[in-house]
């Protein structure tokens, strides 16, 4: 099947597709990026990913989006209707552009793209052994709550955790659990839900934000405060969030069985929360057929 791209304005198969040596995003990894999930062939929470990466493209001097949010979100839910795809995620990166290689800021036009592809369809609630991470030191910058396309740090730190036959790596700032490689991480102590705030490194998750929003309308107590590794090992229940994965309970932290080697009732009720609004937003009878022929 084949797998589409939009890249600055044009529609092509994904193979076709070709961005220059000398873009900013392959030489200084000069720009930033989105993962929005597709369900039943709808954008979950397509409006909230926009406002992120314009914010994130504020946060390294992109001034504007080549086009405008609106237009993009239009753009977007075509190509997804245009891959047929049920299950499925968008990437979507926008870097500075193509310029002469120099690390001033060059006049260029940035370079935007995105695609669609497939992906299994959600997880069921608190299935399996549960999710095992260990602990890797923080060494990315400040400004995390920018999606930079920068992700090396991450990469080292995800790899690491595979190494030690782990699923995620959670970063580590001083004293302080910041967040995974690659997703939020939220806990359960003594019946609040506490997370670490966004900013200097901690990812604004669009996840989290909905679990925060879902938590609030269920009468949990939410607390967004620093948390050290100390305290956050000895929590009743650990969950880590994002896109592609929504939630997955932890069960092992470095050597330690953590959360009762379990799926804890809150995270459950979470989960089952989220999934019940992801129904809601992206109902299964709004699949929409495939658009077969080419523009
Ligand atoms: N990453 N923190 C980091 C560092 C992330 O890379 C991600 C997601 C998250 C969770 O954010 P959200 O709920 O908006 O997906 C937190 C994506 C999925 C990725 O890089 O593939």
């Amino acid at each position: 099947m084949t797998e589409w791209i939009w890249l600055n304005g044009k529609v092509m198969p994904l193979e076709q597709a070709r961005v220059g040596i000398e873009d900013r995003g392959f030489q200084f990894a000069d720009g930033v990026y989105e993962v929005i999930r597709v369900y039943n062939g709808r954008c979950f929470t397509l409006g909230e990913h926009l406002a992120r990466l314009e914010r994130s493209a504020g946060g390294i001097e992109i001034a504007a989006l080549p086009i405008a949010r609106a237009a993009l979100a239009r753009e977007i839910e075509s190509l997804v209707d245009r891959s047929g795809l049920v299950d499925a995620m968008v990437y979507l990166q926008l870097t500075r552009g193509q310029a002469e290689r120099a690390h001033a800021f060059p006049r260029c036009d940035p370079t935007l793209l995105f695609y669609v592809r497939h992906l299994p369809p959600p997880p069921i609630v608190g299935d399996g052994a549960g999710a095992r991470v260990v602990s890797v030191v923080d060494e990315r910058w400040q400004r995390c709550w920018i999606k930079a396309i920068a992700l090396l740090p991450n990469v080292l730190a995800k790899n690491q955790a595979i190494a030690k036959g782990a699923d995620e790596a959670i970063l580590i700032d001083g004293p302080f659990i910041a967040e995974g490689s690659a997703s939020n991480i939220l806990l359960v102590i003594r019946g609040q839900l506490v997370t670490a705030p966004v900013g200097a490194k901690v990812l604004p998750g669009i996840t989290r934000a909905v679990l925060l929003g879902i938590a609030g309308a269920l009468g949990i107590p939410i607390q967004e405060r620093a948390i050290t590794l100390a305290e956050a090992m000895t929590a009743d229940e650990i969950f880590i969030t994002s896109t592609t994965r929504e939630i997955s309970h932890v069960t092992r932290w470095d050597d330690r069985v953590v959360a009762g080697g379990t799926c804890g009732p809150v995270t459950r009720r979470l989960h089952e929360a989220l999934q019940a609004l992801i129904n809601r937003e992206c109902p299964a009878t709004a699949a929409r057929k495939a658009v077969t022929a080419v523009a």
